[in-house]
């Protein structure tokens, strides 16, 4: 006699099959829906004054209403046919697909995109057109007033967990051309609204690792896997990492709960922005950066002294013990797949 299980199992692979195309699909359609930016970024509080509380739903109007006009990104359809167009399409395109595009430098498989939507037009979602108006700017990251090259290295070496491309090179010179065309003409030095990723007000209750575990099997381990590890569909990544050996790495901006938190809330899960409460965006932010990732390459010595040097903040649980286990201690090495046989 055929068992019940044997002969379920043509049926459950044909499920599972109908199941990833849908998700497939169901990711083109998001992507392809397009936002309706500006109204539905969340007003920021004004830096310096006392947080407010992000309403529930991204596009609910609030008091606090920020005055400051919209900026608008100019459409692809004006790019022109020049030399200087050619080179805003190359940045558009690295920044877009960065493991194909500027595979000596991603260790990972992550696109610009991945973190900054919408080809990095979407607000709220650290835009490029706002960021491009902001350089040269002090960081207190590396302690001195950055050029966007600098700035654009570091997402190389922390983000894509890769090699910072030398300043002169034609990757840099192609993303920031294509940051130049999309900030046309806006007004410079100053912060204009949907810059960066919100900031959320603090938790009302401490981020915690078991609440956040809940939200993230019930809203992101569909897309992102059971552990973190993103999806494949053959050799095409369709859904990115979030922790493990090919994800951000210790020293990204990413691995910082406040801005995970404020990614996530407005972001995730994808085209449902704004779902979440803020104590779940913390709870899940905190669960995903309570797991390992590759090493900070900017690590000395020890796990304690690196922390001490780099992470002293409670918004970093790198060197910190979560469940018996020593955050940083077992880190794959920086560099991904750039560092297998590279010597780093
Ligand atoms: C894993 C997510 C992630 C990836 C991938 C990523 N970034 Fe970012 N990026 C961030 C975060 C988080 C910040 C802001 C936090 C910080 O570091 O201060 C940021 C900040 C920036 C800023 C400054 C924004 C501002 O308003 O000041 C620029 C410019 C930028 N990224 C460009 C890039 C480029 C270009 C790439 C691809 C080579 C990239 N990023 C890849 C997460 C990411
Ligand atoms: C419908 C599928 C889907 C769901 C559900 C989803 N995400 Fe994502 N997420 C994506 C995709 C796709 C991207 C990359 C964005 C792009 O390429 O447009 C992404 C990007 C991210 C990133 C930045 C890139 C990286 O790999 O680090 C983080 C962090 C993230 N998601 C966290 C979450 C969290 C937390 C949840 C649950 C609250 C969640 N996502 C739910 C599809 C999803």
């Amino acid at each position: 006699m055929i068992s019940p299980s044997s002969r379920l199992r043509p049926l459950q692979a044909a499920v599972l099959a109908l199941f990833f195309l849908g998700a497939i699909v169901l990711i083109t359609a998001i992507r392809r829906a397009g936002p309706a930016y500006p109204t539905t970024s969340p007003p920021r509080p004004a830096a310096d004054t006392p947080a407010v509380r992000t309403p529930a739903l991204p596009a609910a109007p609030t008091a606090r209403t920020d005055t400051r006009a919209a900026f608008a990104p100019p459409t692809a359809a004006s790019l022109p046919d020049t030399a200087f167009g050619k080179t805003v399409r190359q940045g558009e395109q690295i920044f877009l697909h960065t493991p194909q595009k500027a595979p000596q430098f991603a260790g990972n498989n992550l696109n610009c995109a991945s973190c900054h939507l919408d080809a990095g037009r979407r607000p709220d979602s650290a835009p490029m057109w706002a960021a491009y108006v902001l350089y040269p700017a002090y960081r207190a990251k590396n302690g001195h007033v950055n050029t966007l090259a600098e700035r654009l290295q570091g997402c190389f070496r922390f983000s894509m967990n890769g090699k910072p491309p030398a300043a002169d090179d034609p990757v840099l010179i192609a993303l920031q051309t294509y940051m130049f065309w999309l900030a046309g003409n806006a007004p410079t030095g100053v912060p204009l609204k949907g810059q960066g990723y919100p900031k959320l007000p603090p938790p009302p209750r401490k981020a915690d690792y078991l609440r956040g575990s809940q939200v993230y099997a019930q809203n992101c381990a569909v897309c992102h896997g059971e552990h973190g590890q993103g999806q494949k569909n053959g050799a095409h990544w369709v859904f990115p990492a979030l922790w493990g050996p090919d994800s951000f790495n210790w020293g990204a901006g990413m691995h910082q709960i406040k801005n995970a938190a404020g990614f996530i809330k407005v972001n995730m899960p994808l085209g449902r922005g704004g779902l979440l409460s803020d104590q779940e965006a913390w709870d899940v932010a905190y669960f995903m950066n309570a797991h390992e990732r590759p090493q900070d390459p900017r690590y000395t010595e020890s796990v304690a002294r690196t922390r001490a040097k780099y992470h002293d903040s409670e918004d970093s649980l790198y060197g910190i013990e979560i469940n018996g286990h020593l955050l940083g201690s077992a880190a794959p090495p920086s560099g991904g797949k750039l560092a297998q046989g590279a010597g780093r």
